[in-house]
């Protein structure tokens, strides 16, 4: 038993928590040494004590009052409850307590039995802690704002990025397509090249050869040999120009140089110079015979052009027809057109070719053995686009073409061309 007293003893003395005893709830009758150390008294001092001295002044009156109430229906009122008391220190400063009670009695005397908590240190550990949170809870919000601001970032770029890989696929897209063009034309220009380098050695050897044979005819006599070689030259001369007029036509047609330049002519004159002109180029007995069908002669054409097209049309007509077959040309003003013919007894162009022949480079398959670079027609159509024009074909194989093209024109007063 005493054993036991003495345990009970140390339990009071010991105990970490503060704990008093008081009479009749008001008159502290027992301290243990921690609610002394609590208040910063001795436990002497707090005997006797009232209870209330332990309570900030302001608050005294209330707790006396709850304190009578609690006289009435004394119940034990556990720790923990989320109620932060203050209590006052010998020294006046007050501090957050935690308390529980127990009532009791004994020998019919009332008691309360107070276990009493400093939470200052508590207390400070919850508000730092809440700060803590406050400030994990704004870093959380900066972080998911960063995220947010980060992922449409991202967004915006993958964005422009799969815009800028666009536009590089379409610029590599618009490159190759470029090189190929630059390709093809390189192609088209090396064939030309070799071509016409092939066809200008034909009329330039003619010219070498009508030379040194004109240089031996030394004699009197021999005039006519001479003239027969001059004219000879001469025709090469002709030919070796048209090569080269081609070669210089189209290319400043396919840059746009060549523009439209109409004048009012008159047709059957115009048509009988470009003729004369021609005819030297003929081969043997072939000759041309143009009428002219209409009433009216004047209309409003680019003469040179006009030329230029008639020189190819009539050429061929002459190239891929035999000695002596003649070349009928006739012209006719209609429905403000002028409509020329070129018409000639020679070879023909087999059915099935005759859609191709306007294409650059095209010859038929029956005019193997004659000289040409398949450029002429090419030419005449680029010409003949440029007026507004066109050009339509008949042909029947060893029977025979015709060429025929319309330009159309404006004969009246708006159009001063
Ligand atoms: N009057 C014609 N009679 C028969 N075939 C023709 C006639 N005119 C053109 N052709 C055919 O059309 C092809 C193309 O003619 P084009 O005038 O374009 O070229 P080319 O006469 O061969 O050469 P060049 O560039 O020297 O004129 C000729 O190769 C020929 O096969
Ligand atoms: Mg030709």
């Amino acid at each position: 038993m005493l054993n036991e007293l003495k345990l009970i003893e140390a339990i009071f003395d010991y105990s970490t928590e503060g704990i008093i005893v008081c009479k009749n709830y008001s008159e502290i009758v027992m301290v243990n040494p921690s609610a002394a150390k609590i208040f910063h008294y001795t436990t002497d001092e707090m005997m006797g004590m009232e209870i209330e001295t332990l309570i900030p002044k302001e608050k005294r009156d209330v707790h006396k009052q709850v304190r009578n109430n609690y006289a009435h229906q004394p119940v034990a009122r556990p720790m923990g409850k989320n109620m932060v008391l203050y209590a006052l220190r010998k020294d006046h400063t007050t501090f957050p307590v935690e308390i529980s009670l127990s009532p009791f009695e004994i020998n019919g005397n009332k008691y309360v039995v107070c276990f009493i908590i400093d939470i200052t240190e508590r207390l400070s550990t919850e508000e730092k802690l809440k700060e803590y949170t406050e400030i994990l809870k704004r870093k959380n919000e900066e972080i998911s704002y960063l995220n947010h601001a980060l992922e449409s970032k991202v967004k915006e770029r993958t964005k422009e990025l799969a815009r800028v890989v666009y536009e590089l696929s379409q610029s590599k897209n618009e490159l190759s397509q470029a090189l190929e063009k630059e390709k093809a034309l390189n192609e088209i220009k090396s064939r030309f090249v070799s071509t016409a380098s092939h066809e200008f050695r034909t009329p330039l050897g003619t010219i070498l050869s009508s030379i040194s044979l004109i240089q031996r005819y030394t004699k009197t006599e021999e005039q006519e040999k001479r003239e027969k070689h001059i004219q000879r030259i001469k025709t090469a001369v002709v030919h070796l120009t048209e090569m080269l007029n081609d070669f210089l036509s189209l290319d400043k047609l396919e840059e746009g140089i060549i523009r439209y330049k109409p004048n009012v002519i008159i047709v059957p004159d115009a048509l009988r110079q470009i003729i004369e002109e021609i005819t030297p180029i003929l081969k043997k007995g072939q000759h041309i015979v143009y009428k002219h069908l209409s009433d009216l002669t004047q209309c409003i054409v680019d003469a040179q052009i006009l030329k230029n097209i008639l020189f190819n049309l009539i050429s061929n007509a002459s190239k891929y027809s035999d000695e002596g077959k003649p070349i009928v040309i006739e012209s006719n003003i209609a429905e403000n057109n002028l409509i020329i013919l070129v018409k000639d007894e020679g070879c023909g162009i087999p059915e099935e070719e005759q859609e191709f022949l306007f294409t650059r480079f095209f010859r038929a398959n029956n005019v193997n053995n004659i000289q040409g670079t398949g450029l002429g027609l090419n030419i005449v159509k680029k010409y003949l686009e440029l007026m507004n024009g066109k050009v339509k074909l008949k042909s029947k194989l060893n029977e025979g073409s015709t060429f025929t093209i319309y330009i159309p024109f404006y004969f009246n007063e708006k159009s001063k061309l």
